[in-house]
């Protein structure tokens, strides 16, 4: 049976190409960012009959609405993937690029992943037979406080926390749907700077070929490379009082 996918952030980056990977491999996509032009260009390459559109910003409300009418003209999707994101270093704590960052990571994914789980909810007799699969993709940014980039660090730590009380809340709720919290280290996409070298860096083909490999195991949380879980296991094990105090990862 045809899969179907939704993927919001899918014109650049990490959600272009997984939009691309999973069209590859005959699934129908609905693609969703505020740059029109680029989604036309994805519905052009792979056609109309595969490719579904929505022109969302998702930090407005519209973007509800947006997500229910790019359902309503692919089906009942059975994967939700969450790739819309922004993220700055901040060394003046602008106090913009801070809130413009919780707006799209965090209220943008509560926004996007409610309304789906709204919806598998409604819909539950086809979602007892085919689960509902929600991604969002987090960043091992998310496992510790980062001074570099304070509401960055702090917004996906924020999704990560959502996903364990969501999946949870589907439980208590007997909604059926799965939850996958993506966390990548590095990856070469336009949300890094430009002038700055990133240790461990990964191409964005490699990484959307380990991200498709951990939705397909439904993997609960995904890390990678393995030296970026090595990092997390590593840094986790440092006290607060401590880590508070390393002032080696400057701006
Ligand atoms: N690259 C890395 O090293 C890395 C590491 C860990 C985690 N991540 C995470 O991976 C996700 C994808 O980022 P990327 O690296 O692929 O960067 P990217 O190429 O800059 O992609 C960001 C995507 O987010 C969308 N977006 C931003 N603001 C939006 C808004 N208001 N409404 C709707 N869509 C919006 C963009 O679409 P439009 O501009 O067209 O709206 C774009 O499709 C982000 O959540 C990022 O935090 C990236």
């Amino acid at each position: 049976m045809e899969k179907r996918a939704i993927i919001i952030g899918a014109t650049s980056g990490i959600g272009k190409q997984l939009a691309i990977n999973l069209l590859q491999d005959a699934w129908v996509v609905g693609v969703a960012g505020r740059r029109e032009a680029e989604l036309l260009a994805l519905r052009e390459n792979y056609g109309a009959d595969k490719v579904k559109i929505a022109v969302m910003d998702v930090t407005q409300p519209s973007a509800g609405d947006k997500l229910d009418e790019l359902i309503a003209s692919m089906g009942h999707p059975d994967l939700l993937l969450y790739a819309s994101g922004i993220g700055k270093q901040n060394p003046s704590l602008d106090e913009n690029i801070e809130i413009d960052t919780v707006k799209t990571n965090c209220e943008g994914m509560v926004r996007i992943v409610d309304k789906f789980l709204q919806y598998v909810r409604d819909n539950a007799s086809y979602y007892a037979v085919h689960k509902a699969q929600v991604a969002v993709i987090s960043s091992v940014a998310g496992t510790k406080g980062l001074g570099a980039a304070p509401a960055y660090s702090a917004t996906k730590k924020m999704q990560s926390t959502y996903l364990v009380a969501l999946s949870q809340f589907c439980r208590m709720q007997k909604i059926p749907a799965d939850f996958t919290d993506i966390r990548p280290g590095f990856v070469a996409t336009a949300i890094l700077n430009p002038n700055k070298h990133y240790p461990m860096l990964m191409t964005v083909e490699k990484a959307a070929d380990i991200i498709v490999r951990g939705l397909r195991r439904r993997q609960r949380v995904l890390i990678f490379d393995w030296r970026f879980r090595l990092l997390v296991a590593f840094w986790n094990l440092i006290p607060t009082c401590l880590w508070e105090r390393l002032t080696m990862f400057k701006n």
